[in-house]
């Protein structure tokens, strides 16, 4: 009898670190970006007047596809859309827990038509999902880890849409407000390093951060929460360092965020340096351009 392999997650002990770092298995809605360029302003990274190379865009794109691929990871693809140019950035497109899509609302009238094609493809897919009410811009400011939604606020999604996403998907919701216009969603200030449950069900989940990215209040609430999370420094941040993805050992980060790279292989992490320096010109990085999708 043949075996089957594909649904066994492959755990990989690192030797630095003092607990050993869990591969999980991921799946992650990607969009090509075949369609990117910048024409408008949403973020103070999109400059119209700066050019942009679309063949760039997309070869580097398809460097972070094929290495997700490469470690196991599973990855779907929503077809691009004609004058939707921010469309590669799928974080955007919902926030997915559980088979569970709550779709977006976007903040501003450029995204809007997004939200329309993300919710479709979700019930193509055989998701269910959850119009939404309130305005919110999915896993861009909704962040899980562990069985708490992190939710970010301050620049797109609105409070009353965290409150909605706790109703919906009946966990807790800890709010915090960004303050810095570069960082102006919750996924280029956090980076959730260990979403889940440990081995025998200690909760091991941990994140990084970059702290000036939050106001004082959201600060002292991720210290006492996040006691031994990562805390990024300024330069790493400001080349998106945190918007990366990571699968329990794998860290998908930024090659320019050196600090920040040193850090995770201090703690047994193993990052994966991939370039999307042209994608950063429309205001997104690794995170953005990656939504996972949970059954
Ligand atoms: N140009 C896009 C916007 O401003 C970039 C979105 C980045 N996405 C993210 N998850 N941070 O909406």
């Amino acid at each position: 009898m043949s075996q089957t392999t594909a649904a066994a997650p492959r755990t990989v002990t690192s030797v630095t670190a003092d607990q050993p770092r869990i591969q999980q298995h991921r799946r992650y809605l990607m969009c090509r970006p075949e369609h990117f360029t910048v024409s408008y302003t949403i973020n103070p990274w999109m400059v119209p007047a700066n050019p942009t190379d679309t063949a760039v865009a997309l070869s580097q794109w398809q460097t972070l596809h094929d290495a997700y691929r490469a470690l196991g990871h599973e990855v779907q693809l929503i077809d691009p859309i004609e004058g939707l140019p921010d469309m590669v950035y799928t974080a955007n497109g919902g926030f997915v827990i559980d088979g569970v899509a709550y779709g977006p609302s976007f903040r501003y009238a450029e995204r809007m038509p997004e939200a329309a094609a993300f919710m479709d493809w979700f019930s193509g897919n055989r998701f269910e999902v959850v119009a939404p009410r309130e305005v919110n811009e999915g896993e861009g400011d909704f962040l899980l880890v562990g069985n708490t939604i992190l939710a970010g606020t301050g620049f797109r999604s609105t409070g009353d849409s965290h409150r909605e996403v706790g109703e919906i998907f009946g966990r807790e919701v800890v709010s915090l407000r960004l303050v810095d216009p570069r960082f102006y969603h919750l996924d280029t200030a956090i980076s959730v390093l260990d979403p889940v449950e440990g081995p025998g069900g200690v909760e091991r989940a941990n994140i990084a951060y970059l702290p000036h990215a939050f106001d004082e209040q959201s600060q002292a609430v991720l210290a006492e929460r996040y006691p031994d999370a990562i805390r990024v420094d300024d330069a790493d941040g400001a080349v998106f360092g945190l918007n990366s993805a990571s699968d329990g050992l794998n860290v998908f980060i930024s090659p320019r965020a050196k600090g920040f790279e040193a850090q995770l292989r201090e703690r047994g992490y193993n990052p994966v340096l991939i370039d999307l320096s042209e994608l950063l010109l429309g205001g997104g990085g690794i995170k953005c351009c990656t939504l996972e999708l949970r059954r």
